[in-house]
């Protein structure tokens, strides 16, 4: 029987990273709630020529140098971070991976589920044309007010995954189980580059949406829960997936372990929320960390503010460790440099206006970079 599922993964983050202990010190706070409260050592700031569509499009140009884009018909790019009302991210990874004309690319968006809502679709359009490939790029900057109960649980990270027939890494499952309903626990009005959020009730809808759809998924003939080896959970902060792991044994009367979860916390806790991105880094983290996984059942809970939760499970596919990368993100990790507080003060207030001219400096030294604004257009670049 074909299968569909992710062929391909790779993470990618910023230039910079802030180190929680600093943000703690400048703000009076006990390192210890960040670090074991919260579950989060560092987070990912973007230096100023790096967003959504930089980190979006080296994760992209990863995939596509190991596979090629013959076979590729969408690029699906999902962000709750777009750096345009109007046209998708997608378009400028596009044209920055000078990719062929003849395929369908646009921007999803629903908070942090939107990643998901990519990959289903991805999925169905595989399903459909098993010849063809579908690139999902999910990429995010999480970004509140300074000083604000959100700040400790910023970051930034970019996923993009190759999804096809019979894939390397993680089959997909038919069985979903979905919940939506409508709440202001989450949001980012048009006028603001940060976002709002009502923590306690933020907690709360996420918790909601789990049970939710994790209901739906068990009355639609999912597996049980006792046939799942591993579980991933959006992490907007690492002890987030924490408490969601040990809701949902309660809710089912399941024995869940804190080991089912662990590897797929490295990561995370150290890029921060990457809101779409940061069930997918999860997944990257797995992978990269645990050897025996084949043939493993892994549950997938996804969730985005506003808000959706969706509950489906993957099998991961006999020979995976031979098809993973870990090595440009954990090089990466380790040589980003720690920025002081100041520091991301000021970048955290630098807000471009498309009424200005603007070139930005010349940081980051990724593939590619944001070189800034003309006549009202961002302006991308290949990085000499
Ligand atoms: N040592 C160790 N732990 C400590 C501590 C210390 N000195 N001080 C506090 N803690 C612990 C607390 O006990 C608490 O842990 P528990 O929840 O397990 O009890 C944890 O640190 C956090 O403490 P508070 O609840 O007092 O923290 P807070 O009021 O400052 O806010 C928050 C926490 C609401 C999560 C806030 O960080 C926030 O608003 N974050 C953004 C919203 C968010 O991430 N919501 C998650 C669900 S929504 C979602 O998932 C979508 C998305 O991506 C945004």
């Amino acid at each position: 029987m074909t299968t569909f599922g992710i062929h391909d993964i790779e993470l990618v983050t910023t230039h910079h990273a802030l180190d929680l202990a600093e943000l703690a010190r400048a703000r009076g706070v006990d390192p210890a709630k960040f670090e074991i409260g919260l579950g989060q050592t560092r987070m990912s700031v973007p230096a100023p020529d790096e967003d959504a569509v930089t980190m979006g499009a080296t994760a992209a140009l990863r995939v596509l140098e190991r596979h090629g884009s013959d076979r590729l018909r969408s690029l699906l790019f999902a962000t709750e971070s777009g750096v345009d009302q109007s046209k998708s991210g997608g378009m400028f990874v596009h044209g920055l991976l000078g990719l062929p004309p003849q395929m369908r690319v646009m921007e999803f968006k629903q908070a942090c589920y939107a990643g998901t809502a990519a990959l289903q679709a991805a999925i169905a359009a595989v399903a459909r044309d098993p010849g063809a490939e579908v690139l999902v790029v999910i990429s995010d900057v999480a970004k509140y007010e300074l000083d604000s109960s959100g700040e400790p649980t910023q970051g930034a990270a970019a996923v993009a995954m190759l999804v096809k027939a019979d894939p390397a890494l993680v089959e997909i499952e038919p069985e979903t189980g979905m919940f939506s309903a409508e709440v202001d626990d989450f949001w980012r009005p048009n006028d603001s580059t940060t976002a709002r959020v009502d923590g306690a009730l933020s907690l709360k809808a996420y918790l909601d949406a789990l049970i939710g759809s994790w209901d739906d998924y068990a009355a639609r003939g999912g597996r049980a829960i006792e046939e799942i080896d591993r579980f991933l959970y959006h992490q907007p902060f690492t002890k987030m997936a924490v408490k969601g792991h040990q809701r949902l044994g309660r809710h089912t009367g399941a024995d869940l372990t804190a080991e089912q979860l662990e590897t797929s916390r490295t990561y995370n806790r150290v890029l921060g929320n990457s809101y779409g991105a940061s069930i997918y880094a999860a997944l990257a983290s797995l992978l990269h960390h645990e050897d025996g996984l084949e043939g493993k059942r892994i549950g997938f809970y996804s969730y985005g503010s506003g808000s959706v939760g969706e509950y489906f499970t993957g099998v991961v596919r006999p020979g995976y460790r031979e098809h993973l990368h870990p090595e440009p993100i954990q090089s990466d990790l380790a040589a980003r440099p720690s920025i002081s507080f100041d520091e991301y003060v000021a970048l955290h207030e630098t807000v471009l206006s498309s009424a200005e001219d603007v070139e930005t400096p010349r940081v980051t030294g990724a593939p590619f970079r944001f070189a800034g604004i003309r006549g009202g257009a961002r302006q991308y670049e290949r990085n000499a």
